[in-house]
């Protein structure tokens, strides 16, 4: 599926991770922990070349993308993997201008030239999946936060990714709202999906993980601990 091994990050002089591996394996729920800062956003990032990593090896895709590639034949691979991968975005980023059934079939639509047809009925489908099937009209305006972040979710799942990536799921929502996206990842890991989660909240960690990566914490940058 989708594998790191060795990767360095820095900025601006500041080493963020050295030596990481990471195998995302199939059906699994890896949880990535630690403070503001650590990197953990960044290391999604890495994981579908949103971000350029500085050491190491990045497969997946059928494409490998070891640090320092030329830019061209980086970008090509980096997009191959990109169409692999869904990503749930740390505070949602709905499009505000789209209806709730447009966001989630702008990127099949688009990117994956998905006819209006079965693309919508897809999306409502997923929709259905997240408890937001009666929201399709509704724009992103009127939903509530944990509304907002489960759009977001089927959004993500649109174009039939491998592997979810999600970064912070529940950190912006109020307890019930939390209870309501948990349910929801709970449900995906259930079916099968592959799940990266970037979490400060142990709990959540602890809950649904079956491998953590703990960065910046006591056992040193990078360690890959499994759960207890
Ligand atoms: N594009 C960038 N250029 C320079 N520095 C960056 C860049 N992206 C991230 N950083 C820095 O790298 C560090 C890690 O950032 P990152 O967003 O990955 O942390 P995080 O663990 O996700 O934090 P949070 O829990 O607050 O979301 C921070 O110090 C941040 O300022
Ligand atoms: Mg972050």
């Amino acid at each position: 599926m989708i594998e790191l091994r060795g990767i360095g990050k820095s900025f601006g002089g500041r080493t963020l991770f050295r030596g990481l591996d990471l195998e995302l394996v199939p059906g699994t729920t890896t949880v990535i922990l630690g403070r503001s800062g650590s990197g953990k956003s960044t290391l999604l990032r890495i994981v579908n070349q949103l971000e350029r990593h500085d050491e190491g090896t990045v497969r997946g895709a059928g494409v490998e993308i070891p640090a320092g590639l030329p830019h061209r034949q980086w970008l090509r691979a980096a997009t191959a993997l990109r169409r692999r991968t869904g990503m749930v975005f740390q505070g949602f980023q709905l499009f505000p201008h789209l209806t709730v059934l447009d966001n989630v079939t702008l990127a099949p639509r688009v990117v994956h030239r998905l006819p209006r047809e079965p693309a919508e009925a897809r999306a409502r489908e997923l929709l259905e999946l997240v408890g937001m099937g009666l929201a399709a009209n509704r724009y992103p305006a009127r939903l509530s936060g944990g509304e907002a972040q489960r759009v977001a979710i089927a959004r993500a799942l649109a174009t039939e990714p491998e592997v979810l990536l999600l970064d912070e799921p529940t950190s912006a929502l109020d307890p019930a709202s939390t209870f309501d996206v948990v349910r929801v990842i709970a449900d995906l890991e259930k079916r099968g999906f592959t799940l990266v989660i970037v979490t400060h909240d142990p709990d959540l960690g602890r809950d649904l993980a079956d491998r953590v990566v703990e960065l910046g914490g006591p056992a040193g940058a990078g360690a890959a601990l499994q759960p207890a």
